[in-house]
């Protein structure tokens, strides 16, 4: 799909088609999220892609599922091809930024004005969406509400954090997003030229 038209068609889809999405598909995903830049090359960013029924269960139900599905949005969360869980280590930005190129004169690190891992795996969050769409599925994005357990049910090393479930499938009829109806912003409201 053209660019532009991906960019513009991509929504976040609350219902999907439980059949599974193919292994090479969610590699192709993987791999052109792989690419998303990050501060200093850290690469601080991973992915974590779940197919198991069971464990997508598990996974849902740190996302709050059951009440997505008492609010007729369905258990759109466990219910899909794949979820791709973005997590990210702000520990790895750290050790990067103490590296001989990257440490200052006096031996310390930078006084980071933006925390970037956040603003990274945004990036390769938004990214995993728009490969699936490209590939002809589509992807919603859930907030994790107990990320501890998350932690857990992904056996995840300490140092890394997942900021959300990304279910991935062949779209089915959803519920949109009540939110939506705030519409979009105007674009010379969005986008200033020369100064604010
Ligand atoms: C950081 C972030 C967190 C979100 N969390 C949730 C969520 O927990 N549950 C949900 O249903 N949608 C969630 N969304 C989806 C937004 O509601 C959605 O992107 C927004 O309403 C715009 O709709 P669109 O993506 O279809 O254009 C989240 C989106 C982002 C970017």
């Amino acid at each position: 799909m053209e660019f532009a038209e991906l960019v513009r068609r991509r929504r976040t889809v609350r219902r999907f088609e439980t059949t599974p999405v193919e292994r090479e598909v969610l590699e192709g995903i993987a791999a052109l999220a792989q690419r998303t830049p990050s501060a200093g090359f850290s690469q601080g960013q991973r992915l974590v892609i779940v197919t198991d029924p069971e464990q997508r269960r598990r996974v849902a139900r740190t996302c709050g599922e059951d009440e997505y599905d008492e609010a007729g949005f369905g258990p759109w969360i466990s219910e899909c091809g794949a979820q791709v869980i973005p997590c990210v280590s702000e520990a790895i930005y750290h050790r990067r930024y103490r590296e001989p190129d990257k440490i200052q004169d006096d031996g310390t690190e930078i006084d980071w004005p933006t925390p970037y891992w956040w603003v990274d795996i945004g990036k390769t969050a938004i990214v995993v969406m728009l490969a699936a769409h490209d590939a002809g599925l589509a992807a919603g994005f859930a907030g994790v509400m107990d990320i501890n357990g998350l932690r857990t049910v992904l056996r995840l090393p300490e140092e890394f954090h997942p900021i959300g479930v990304i279910p991935i499938g062949r779209p089915l009829p959803d519920k949109r997003s009540p939110s939506l109806k705030r519409g979009w912003l105007p674009l010379d409201e969005f986008a200033h030229w020369e100064r604010w």
